[in-house]
C-alpha cells in the first residue's frame, strides 16, 4: 500500500512531538568525494614485519615509552625534559608542540640520538583549522555539505602537516542533545545520521585516501564514548545510557569514522553506566576492536587514566594503569601511570607482556602508516608557503558562507543593497576578532581575523556611511572564566586561549555608562542596524557549560533599544550553542545564525548580508524556547499520550510553554523559496532485505538562485521496540536557479530501516513505514508517503 499526501498531517503532530533518530550512513557515503585508504596487503604485511623486528629489540622501558604522550607549552614549545626522554627512547608523542623548526629539533634527537630511532608523533587539537580557521564544527555541520566540511579538514591537515603536526585530536563526533554542554560547539549536533556523514567527511579531509601523503595527517575520533550525554549538560559529568541508545544514537558517528579509516581513537573523561570510558572493556575492546575490527590505537584523554582514581574505580595509580591498559587504552596522555607502574604490574602478574606488546604494536602501526620512519621531518620552507595561503583563506571564506543559517527574514529585510546610504553596525561582537575564532582555534590568531565591521566596510559602496557602536560588553558570570574555580581543577590541556588574559579582560570589560544610548544614536542616523550579539569564544567549548541559554549580559536590552528606534533590525548571532532567543525571533526583522565563523567570518557574513551568497545552511541541532525543555531533540520517541490535542489535560506537555522548539532541527531559510512536490516511491512494499527508491521534485519558486537541503525522514509505525517519531535517513544540498526544478532520488536499504531489537541485534522488522520529505524536521509543507516491509 502506498499513500501520498500533499502535506504532513503527521508533521503537525510533530510540532508537539519530536523524535529520536538512529543512523546508518549508507547514503552519506555517496556524498563525499574521497574514499578511505585502499587496503594494501603487501604494505600492511611489511609494516607488521617491521613492528615485529622492532618489538624484538625493544626493552620494557622503551616499550612503555611508546605508550606515553606528554604536553608541551601552550605556545607550541617543547619542554626541556622532552629532549632527554626522547634521547632515551622514553617518549612516543607530544601534544601542542608545533612548528616545523621545533618539531624537527626534537625529531632529530629521536632519529639520530636514540637507540632504536623510532620517530616522535606530534599531536595537536586541530579542530577547525590550524592557522586558517574555519567555522567551529557545529557551524560547519550547519552547511549539511560534506564536500565543504571535507575541504575544511583537508586545508587544516595541509597546514598542520606543514607545521610538523601529523596527528589531530579530531574529529569530535560526540552526539549532543543538551545545549548547556559547552562542547556541543565541537561536534555536529544532535543527529546520528548527520553526525556520521560529518564524521566521515572530516576523517577523509584530514587523512585522505592515504595519510602517509605529506599534506595529510592521522585523525582521532573522540571522545569514545557518550561524553555528550553528561548529566545536566555539565562537562565531565556522569553518563548513564542504555546499550540500545548507545548503539542507535552515540555509536554511529564513531562507526562512520572507523569505516572511513580513522587511525586513532580517544577515550573520554566520563563514567559510562558505572565504568569510566577510559577503562571500559566493553566499549574499548568488545565493540571497537571486536565488532568493528579497529586496528589503530586508542589514546586516553588528558590525565583520564589517573582520574580513574577520582572516579573511584582504582585505589591508586597502579590500579588505574592496569584498568586502563587492560581495557584497551594504548597511549596515556600526560599522567604517567603506565610508565611508572607497568614493570611492577608485569612482575606481579597483573599485566601480561602480550598486553603491553599489543598496545605498542598498535601505536607503531600508525607511525609506520604515516610514513614517519621514512619521512620524519617537516619542511620549513613549505610551512611558510602553505600556512595562511591565499587559497586556504578563500576556502575558509567559502566554507564559512556555506555554514550560515537564516533563521528569520521578515519582508525581505535581507539581503541589503550595497548602495544603502547608511548602516549602523552595532554590538559587542561586531568588531570582535577573537570570538570569530571560537574554541579550540588551533594556532589561529586574532590578527588574521576579519571582523564583521571590516567585512561590511569592504562590501558597501564608497558612498555608504557606516556608524559603529559597541553598545554593551558581554558581561556576566561565565564570560571569561570559572564561576567557581575548583581548587584541584586540572588543566585539561586547552590551548584555546589565543589572547592573553589581559586582552580578553579588556575585550569584555564594561563599556562606559551610556553605551546603549550611543548605539541608539547611531542607529537613528542610519537606514538599517546590523547588530552582532551572542557569546564570547570562552562561553562554549571544554569546561564551559551554562545553565542559561539567554544572550548574556545586557545584549538583549541593546537590541530592544535599537528596535525601539523603528529602524530595521538585522541580528547577526555569533555563538557556540543554541540560544533561547524568543524575543529576537518575535521582533527582529532578520536573524542570521553565523556560529563562530572563523578567520574569514566577517567577509563571509558580509557576503550573505549583501546577497553575494544566499544562505542555505540548516540547524544541526534544535533551538529550545527555554532551558526547561532540555533535553529536546527532534528524533525522540512517542509517548502513550502525545500532545496532539492541546486541550487534552492528560497529555505529555508543559503547562507554561509549548513542547515545540523555537527552531526545529534541520531548519533554515533562504532569500528564495522552494517547493517540494511529486513524492514517489519505487514500490509500495519491499522485502526485509530489499531496497526502495524515493524521488521528489524540488523547485525554486522565488527570484534568486539559492540552495535547499532536502531532508528525508522515516518512521516505523509499529515494531518490537518503540521507534523514533522521525529519523533522518538522507539529505541533499542542491543549488537551483530561479524557476529551476530538479528531481532528487534517495535509496533506503536495510541499513536505514533496521534497528536494535530487544536482544540488541540489528534487524529489519516487517511493518508499515512513513517517509517524509521536507526542508526541516517539522516542515508543515513537507510530503508524506507510506510503504510496507514484508517478510516474503
Ligand atoms: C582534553 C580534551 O577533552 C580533548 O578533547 C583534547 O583533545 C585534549 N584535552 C588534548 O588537548
Amino acid at each position: 500500500m502506498m499513500f501520498i499526501s500533499r502535506r504532513f498531517a503527521f508533521a503537525r503532530r510533530l510540532l508537539f512531538v519530536h523524535a529520536i533518530g538512529f543512523v546508518l550512513f549508507a547514503s552519506a557515503i555517496s556524498i563525499v568525494s574521497s574514499t578511505p585508504p585502499p587496503e594494501s596487503p603487501q604494505r600492511e604485511a611489511d609494516i607488521e614485519k617491521r613492528i615485529n623486528e622492532l618489538l624484538a629489540r625493544m626493552t620494557l622501558e622503551e616499550k612503555l615509552g611508546q605508550l606515553q604522550i606528554l604536553d608541551g607549552e601552550a605556545n607550541g614549545n617543547f619542554r626541556p625534559e622532552h629532549r632527554d626522554l626522547i634521547r632515551k627512547g622514553l617518549l612516543s608523542s607530544t601534544l601542542n608542540v608545533r612548528g616545523a623548526r621545533r618539531v624537527n629539533e626534537l625529531q632529530r634527537i629521536a632519529m639520530t640520538e636514540s637507540r632504536l630511532k623510532i620517530p616522535v608523533l606530534f599531536g595537536f587539537d586541530v579542530i577547525h583549522g590550524y592557522r586558517t580557521i574555519f567555522p567551529v564544527p557545529l557551524g560547519e555541520a550547519s552547511s549539511w555539505d560534506t564536500a565543504a566540511v571535507e575541504r575544511g579538514a583537508s586545508v587544516a591537515a595541509a597546514e598542520s602537516a606543514a607545521a610538523g603536526v601529523r596527528w589531530t585530536f579530531a574529529p569530535m563526533v560526540d552526539i549532543a542533545r543538551d545545549p548547556r554542554w559547552g562542547r556541543i560547539v565541537e561536534g555536529a549536533g544532535e543527529d546520528p545520521y548527520l553526525g556520521a556523514a560529518m564524521a566521515r567527511a572530516r576523517v577523509l579531509g584530514f587523512q585522505g585516501a592515504d595519510y602517509s601523503q605529506p599534506e595529510k595527517i592521522v585523525a582521532c575520533a573522540k571522545h569514545w564514548v557518550a561524553y555528550g550525554a553528561a548529566e545536566g549538560g555539565r562537562d565531565y559529568n556522569t553518563t548513564d545510557v542504555s546499550e540500545d541508545t548507545l548503539r542507535e544514537i552515540y555509536f554511529p558517528p564513531f562507526k562512520a569514522a572507523v569505516d572511513a579509516g580513522v587511525g586513532t581513537f580517544m577515550s573520554a573523561f566520563n563514567d559510562l553506566n558505572g565504568v569510566p570510558t577510559s577503562a571500559n572493556p566493553f566499549t574499548l575492546t568488545d565493540v571497537l576492536r571486536g565488532e568493528w575490527k579497529f586496528d589503530g590505537f586508542v589514546v586516553s584523554d588528558y590525565e583520564s587514566v589517573r582520574e580513574l582514581i577520582k572516579h573511584g574505580i582504582a585505589a591508586d595509580e597502579r590500579e588505574a594503569a592496569r584498568a586502563a591498559l587492560t581495557a584497551g587504552v594504548d597511549m596515556e596522555m600526560v599522567s604517567r601511570t603506565y610508565n611508572q607502574n607497568a614493570a611492577w604490574l608485569l612482575k606481579e602478574g597483573k599485566l601480561t607482556q602480550r598486553e603491553i606488546d599489543e598496545a605498542v604494536r598498535r601505536i607503531l602501526r600508525i607511525k609506520f602508516r604515516l610514513g614517519l620512519f621514512e619521512k620524519p621531518y617537516a619542511d620549513e620552507a613549505r610551512e611558510s608557503r602553505v600556512i595562511l595561503s591565499a587559497e586556504n583563506i578563500a576556502a575558509a571564506r567559502q566554507v564559512a558562507g556555506r555554514s550560515l543559517v537564516l533563521l528569520k527574514n521578515e519582508r525581505e529585510a535581507l539581503p541589503l543593497a550595497k548602495s544603502v546610504r547608511s548602516i549602523a553596525v552595532v554590538g559587542p561582537l561586531a568588531d570582535d576578532n577573537k570570538a570569530l575564532l571560537g574554541s579550540w582555534a588551533g594556532d589561529g590568531r586574532v590578527e588574521d581575523t576579519v571582523t564583521l565591521l571590516t567585512g561590511i566596510k569592504a562590501k558597501v559602496s564608497p558612498q555608504t556611511k557606516i556608524f559603529y557602536a559597541k553598545g554593551v560588553a558581554i558581561e556576566g558570570r561565565g564570560v571569561t572564566g570559572n564561576y567557581d574555580a575548583t581548587p584541584d581543577g586540572n588543566n585539561a590541556g586547552g590551548t584555546n586561549t589565543v589572547q592573553s588574559p589581559e586582552t580578553a579582560r579588556s575585550a569584555t570589560s564594561a563599556v562606559a555608562g551610556n553605551g546603549i544610548e550611543e548605539a541608539v544614536r547611531v542607529a537613528r542616523e542610519a537606514d538599517v542596524a546590523v547588530i552582532a550579539v551572542g557569546e564570547t569564544a570562552e562561553m562554549s567549548g571544554e569546561a564551559s557549560s551554562r545553565t542559561s541559554l539567554d544572550l548574556p549580559g545586557r545584549q538583549l536590552d541593546l537590541v530592544k533599544a535599537i528596535k525601539a528606534t523603528g529602524k530595521p533590525v538585522i541580528v547577526v548571532l555569533m555563538n557556540g550553542r543554541p540560544l533561547t532567543i524568543n524575543w529576537l525571533a518575535e521582533n527582529a526583522d532578520a536573524i542570521l545564525e553565523t556560529w563562530f565563523a572563523g578567520t574569514q567570518g566577517g567577509n563571509a557574513i558580509a557576503d550573505a548580508l549583501f546577497g553575494d551568497i544566499n544562505p542555505g545552511g540548516k540547524l544541526p541541532v534544535t533551538f529550545p524556547r527555554s532551558v526547561g525543555q532540555i533535553p529536546i531533540y527532534y528524533n525522540h520517541k512517542n509517548t502513550g499520550r502525545p500532545p496532539v490535542d492541546p486541550a487534552n489535560k492528560y497529555s505529555s506537555k508543559y503547562l507554561d510553554m509549548p513542547v515545540t522548539p523555537l527552531y526545529p532541527f534541520g531548519y533554515g531559510l533562504s532569500y528564495t523559496q522552494f517547493r517540494l512536490s511529486n513524492l514517489q516511491l519505487s514500490q509500495p512494499r519491499i522485502r526485509l532485505d530489499g531496497s526502495l527508491n524515493i524521488s521528489v521534485d524540488v523547485e525554486n519558486t522565488g527570484k534568486r538562485a539559492g540552495d535547499e537541503v532536502v531532508q528525508l525522514y522515516i518512521r516505523q509505525m509499529a515494531a518490537s521496540v518503540t521507534r523514533p517519531v522521525k529519523q533522518l535517513e538522507g539529505f541533499q544540498r542542491i543549488v537551483l536557479r530561479p524557476g529551476e526544478r530538479r528531481r532528487l532520488s534517495f535509496t533506503l536499504t536495510s541499513k536505514n530501516l533496521g534497528f536494535y531489537n530487544r536482544r540488541l541485534r540489528f534487524v529489519v522488522e516487517p511493518g508499515m513505514f512513513q517517509v517524509f520529505a521536507g526542508t526541516n524536521s517539522a516542515d508543515e509543507r513537507g510530503l508524506e508517503a507510506r510503504f510496507e516491509v514484508v517478510e516474503k
